[in-house]
């Protein structure tokens, strides 16, 4: 990570928590690793997130609905899942440092760094050339391009085939050849590389034994496979239909950092859509298309976001790609979309026994439903709009501000009621605008401290709009809106400002724009 976007990330994570949006887990017992609370302007944003996404899902689609599966299931889901036997990461610990890494992301990391090699050896050529420089025409003929391409084209293969069948010594070897050092220790000091289950278990019930052994839903996806008859029958689902799900979901992630970009305990917002088999690309695209738009109506920039498909593809899909966005620590995984075919509900009947197929009375036949999943961390979202709308700002006078440009439909309030003092009938004028106002708008009712203070205090947690209550106010009732971007102010009639607050503030109003 570049320094200035390394110390863009450290401020906003301080800032999150100086401005009650995410504290460490139990701090006062030093926190728990990779795990995090949402404080009062935390989970205001994120419920908003929350129902932009089940509103965007569930009411602009007729033919998807929404549930609220238990996170205990019984522990066979897991294991017609696939999740008991293949859910694993590969780990591997550095002697010297007594770190533990995952051994796919130390190769990632290896094939990134000769990425860069290539992308330095394009630079210098542009330079060299000038204008008549051809980027592709000089990678595919330089060689010493093609040496990196095909040292980087190697070590995919050899990591594809070694996770793919499982081979432990064959990834350590590729760690060995690839001549990768622990970035702590510096050293090449690997013990063998191992598989570690995600999932994390307990006990139901009061006797530990075996037999009571679950776990804790490792995706949220699962809880609508199993109920995929009950939503169809007493819903009268037609195929194509949707399953929509927010929840949590757990998983004892080997290498839990980057705040809350990879946490043990997170949200999803997931959807599995069924359709007949056979129609599955059509629909792969179709919600490809549908899920980046709603990312790009929230306006953090086109330029943040890009596809990534899947080349190794998981052995229950045949398509995926994720939907990356530009993070501090660069471009990651976003929201993923799955073309998962029939595994899973297939999966289920044979293990459960009973029948998971969807009769087609225009075909007069039975048949087990092909699944696209659209599949986003909520708690990635979050991090996604919180750190593009985090700016640090110099203003005209000199001084400097922190804003959050939050999109004003996600801010945890969207007013605030500032009288400009304290006496002269100014507070009872305010509150009188607030409980008119409360009802549509999260409004935030401050009079402490100086007028320049409490707009500064407000542009911290994102609040895009503050009205001020003046003793013109009281004279024409007339207020001030300032805008929290322009920092403009304008004087508004009191009956005016609902409607252009709501307007504004609106999620349907950011739902119209998909
Ligand atoms: N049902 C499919 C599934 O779970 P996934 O790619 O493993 O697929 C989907 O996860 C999304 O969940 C990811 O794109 C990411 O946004 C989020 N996610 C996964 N692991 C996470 C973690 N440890 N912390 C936060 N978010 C996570």
């Amino acid at each position: 990570m570049a320094n200035v976007e390394d110390n863009l990330f450290k401020n906003v994570i301080s800032h999150a928590k100086e401005y009650g949006f995410i504290f460490p887990s139990s701090e006062i017992y030093d926190g728990l690793s990779a795990v995090y609370d949402y404080g009062q302007n935390g989970a205001e944003l994120k419920n908003n997130i929350k129902e932009y996404w089940w509103k965007f899902m569930t009411l602009l689609h007729d033919n998807i609905v929404g549930i609220d599966a238990a996170i205990f299931m019984h522990p066979t889901t897991w294991k017609a899942s696939g999740h008991v036997d293949a859910f694993n990461d590969p780990m591997v610990d550095n002697k010297d440092s007594k770190k533990r890494y995952r051994a796919d992301v130390l190769v990632e990391d290896a094939i990134a760094k000769m990425e860069e090699k290539i992308d330095k050896e394009v630079e210098k050529a542009a330079k060299r050339f000038g204008e008549s420089f051809n980027a592709e025409m000089f990678k595919s003929t330089n060689p010493r391009v093609l040496e990196y391409q095909k040292k980087i084209d190697e070590a995919n293969q050899r990591m594809k085939d070694a996770l793919g069948s499982g081979d432990m010594a064959a990834m350590k070897q590729l760690i060995i050849d690839l001549e990768i050092t622990d970035p702590i220790s510096g050293t090449k000091n690997w013990t063998d590389v191992r598989q570690f289950n995600l999932m994390f278990s307990t006990e139901i019930g009061s006797v530990a034994e075996e037999a009571n052994k679950i776990y804790l839903r490792p995706e949220t996806a699962q809880g609508i496979f199993v109920n995929f008859l009950n939503v169809q029958k007493t819903g009268r689902m037609k195929i194509p239909f949707g399953i929509a799900q927010i929840g949590k979901a757990f998983r004892n992630e080997i290498v839990a950092r980057q705040f809350i970009f990879r946490m043990r305990e997170f949200e999803q917002m997931e959807m599995q859509f069924f359709v007949k088999p056979g129609e599955e690309m059509k629909w792969y695209e179709f919600w490809k298309a549908k899920r980046l738009k709603w990312h790009l109506a929230l306006g953090l920039g086109t330029e943040n976001y890009r596809y990534h498909d899947h080349l190794n593809l998981a052995h229950y899909a045949n398509a995926a790609c994720d939907i990356q966005f530009n993070f501090p620590m660069g471009f990651k995984e976003l929201e993923g979309i799955h073309s998962r075919t029939d595994f899973d509900l297939k999966s289920h009947e044979k293990y459960s026994g009973k029948k998971l197929q969807y009769f087609d009375s225009e075909d007069n036949q039975n048949f087990i439903p092909y699944v696209v999943e659209t599949s986003v961390g909520l708690d990635r979202c979050f991090l996604a709009i919180l750190s593009k709308s985090y700016k640090e700002e110099k203003l005209d006078d000199g001084s400097e501000r922190v804003v959050l440009r939050l999109p004003a439909p996600l801010a945890p309030h969207k007013v605030a009621i500032l009288p400009l003092t304290k006496k002269d009938g100014l507070p009872e004028k305010a509150m009188e605008i607030m409980n008119e106002l409360k009802y549509d708008l999260r409004c935030f009712y401050e009079e402490k401290d100086a007028i320049g203070k409490r707009y500064r205090r407000q542009d911290a947690i994102g609040t895009p709009y503050c009205i001020t209550i003046d003793h013109q106010t009281l004279e024409d009732n007339t207020v001030t809106i300032r805008d929290r971007d322009s920092m403009k102010q304008e004087r508004v009639k009191i009956a005016d400002v609902k409607g252009k607050l709501i307007d504004a503030c609106s999620i349907n109003n950011l739902l119209r724009k998909i």
